[in-house]
């Protein structure tokens, strides 16, 4: 991403020629893998950064047989120095960093407030909201010394509403979205945009199958509430970062895109 985009660039819907080295926070699964392995498709180099080493390397394995470089780093974002350490490896591997997706998260357990461990509580706002700040801490260093760069930070359509059971993640999704538009007033004229991403129900294992944050009831009754009737693939939440990264996103910054299938037009 460049500082300021050419009119070209601009008026060339496709191109994301002009981001080359991109780093994924969650990149083992879901959302975080699709995107990677999307961002691949285009050629780009991917650090994948998680703390589930086995789907870190499967992420890697599906990027390595497109032809593109990744690598996997072993990464809590709760912990301010693995995530400056992200940073570093990504340079000295790839020789540069265009592109952060800040993307890892946990869903927490369901209590109501009176009853919600704190400990949970404290856990769900260290990934969540404080993971987001410092993954963003050093890659702004480091975009803010060259010029350009381009964050995505995920939040969800839980960050526009409350959800009864789900205090600790919502109060995290509505702070990424405060820190999203706050840095983004701050580096805008630095040619850095910082933008989120507020998906909906996406089929990915944090909604679907034995992990499942979502009892099977609750995910029907999304799944009715959503316009399109039908969980969101990983797969559409990536093509939407991807287009965020890329200079055809030149003026979009600070914004907090939905992508839910209509689930908040209801
Ligand atoms: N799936 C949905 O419906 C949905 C909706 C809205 C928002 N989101 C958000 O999208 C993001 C990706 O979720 P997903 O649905 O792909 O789920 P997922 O569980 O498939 O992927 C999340 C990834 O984050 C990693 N992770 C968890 N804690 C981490 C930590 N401390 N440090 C580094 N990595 C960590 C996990 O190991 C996992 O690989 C999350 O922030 C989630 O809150 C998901």
């Amino acid at each position: 991403m460049t500082a300021g985009a050419t009119e070209e660039q601009t008026l060339n819907p496709k191109t994301s020629k002009d981001v080359r080295a991109v780093l994924v926070t969650g990149g083992a699964s879901g959302i975080g893998r699709a995107a990677a392995i999307a961002w691949a498709r285009e050629g780009c180099s991917v650090l994948v950064a998680d703390v589930d080493d086995r789907g870190g390397a499967e992420t890697v394995e599906a990027i390595e047989k497109l032809g593109s470089r990744a690598c996997y780093q072993r990464a809590n974002v709760a912990d301010e120095r693995e995530c400056e350490f992200l940073v570093e490896r990504a340079v000295r591997h790839f020789g540069r960093l265009d592109v952060a997706f800040n993307n890892a998260g946990i869903a927490g357990p369901s209590a109501y407030v009176s009853k919600y461990p704190a400990a949970d509580w404290r856990r769900v706002i260290s990934v969540n909201l404080l993971g987001v700040f410092n993954s963003m801490q050093p890659q702004l260093r480091l975009f803010e010394s060259q010029g350009s760069g381009a964050i995505i930070n995920t939040a969800s359509v839980i960050a526009f509403r409350g959800v009864a059971g789900a205090s600790a993640y919502s109060a995290a999704k509505h702070g990424v979205i405060g820190l999203t538009k706050s840095a983004a007033l701050e580096y805008g004229r630095m040619g850095i945009r910082i933008n989120a991403i507020c998906p909906g129900y996406i089929e990915t294992p944090l909604v679907v199958g034995p992990d499942a944050a979502i009892p099977d009831r609750m995910l029907a009754d999304k799944i009715h509430r959503t316009g399109a009737r039908r969980l969101g693939k990983p797969e559409e939440v990536a093509a939407l970062v991807l287009w965020l990264a890329s200079s055809s996103a030149s003026y979009v910054n600070g914004a907090a895109i939905a992508i839910d299938g209509g689930f908040l037009a209801s």
